[in-house]
């Protein structure tokens, strides 16, 4: 780490400490391949995620950081409310705008700036975009992204429309708010940067990465409480393991997601059709 100035933080888009002093920019040699800003009211319940398993490596090694952002740090009266109740009426309350544009701002520079368009901005909401393994491949290839976790009732719309943000959900059910999302997000994400992983070839081999869902996998022992490995495991014969493996594959998504066989079908025939 060197020290710098408080006005080189600011364009890196970093936030600066609290305390005065020097400001200290990191000069890691290995390029950092994402790095995530996220706006929340709850900071403390990222700790986990940050500091433990593939991401806590990744975060470590410098290849990943995460910059955790209080939105209640961009409130100006004594309750450091962000919320308020909803025109038009009904129950719960919704995210006000000012707290979130000086947030954003701040972290992420004047709307429309020069660093804007690198970007990546996302809102956790079950109104968004169903997040599924095609955008986590795509979001792996992104450099920077902004994540900003809602809570209540939602957010003044003009959040969305104002600063760009993209809404994403994780899946057609109500969580108390986006945290857990976007925790999803990070760690599916994380895990498909190159050197995240022991070996590269793991995500590639996995679920829905080709369509489908996984085969069976055994270790040893090869026979557990009357349990016996296949036999086709133990042959040592890898057409026929592959054989089986494929089959297996495809029993287990048509027997709970003959949904995702039906997408397959319906890409190979456009496929023949493009030919
Ligand atoms: N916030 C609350 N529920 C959510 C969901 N299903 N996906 C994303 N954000 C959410």
């Amino acid at each position: 780490y060197k020290p710098v100035s408080l006005s080189t933080v600011r364009r890196a888009g970093l936030r600066p400490a609290r305390r005065a002093g020097t400001f200290f920019f990191p000069t890691s040699r290995r390029a950092m391949a994402v790095r995530f800003d996220i706006i929340t009211i709850f900071p403390g319940m990222f700790s986990s995620v940050v500091s433990e398993s593939i991401v806590g490596r990744a975060v470590k090694s410098g290849l990943v950081e995460i910059n955790r952002v209080d939105l209640r740090d961009f409130t100006e009266d004594k309750h450091r409310s962000v919320d308020d109740r909803p025109y038009g009426g009904g129950p719960g309350m919704v995210f006000k705008p000012e707290p979130v544009f000086d947030a954003v701002e701040n972290v992420l520079g004047e709307v429309g700036s020069s660093a804007e368009p690198g970007i990546r901005k996302i809102i956790l909401t079950p109104q968004g975009r169903r997040l599924d393994q095609p955008l986590m491949r795509e979001l792996s290839g992104e450099s920077r992204i902004a994540l900003l976790c809602g809570h209540y009732e939602g957010f003044d719309h003009r959040i969305v429309e104002g600063l760009g943000f993209e809404e994403v959900s994780i899946g057609d059910y109500v969580l108390s708010g986006g945290e857990l999302p976007a925790m999803v997000l990070i760690d599916g994400i994380v895990r498909l940067l190159p050197g995240a992983l022991g070996h590269p070839e793991s995500s590639e081999q996995e679920s829905f990465e080709n369509g489908v869902l996984d085969f069976p996998q055994y270790t040893r022992p090869p026979e557990y409480r009357g349990m016996k490995v296949p036999e086709v495991l133990l042959s040592g014969n890898h057409a026929e393991i592959e054989q089986w493996r494929h089959e297996r594959a495809l029993e287990r998504t048509r027997a709970s997601r003959g949904d995702l066989l039906e997408k397959l079908e319906l890409q190979e025939t456009g496929q023949e059709l493009d030919n």
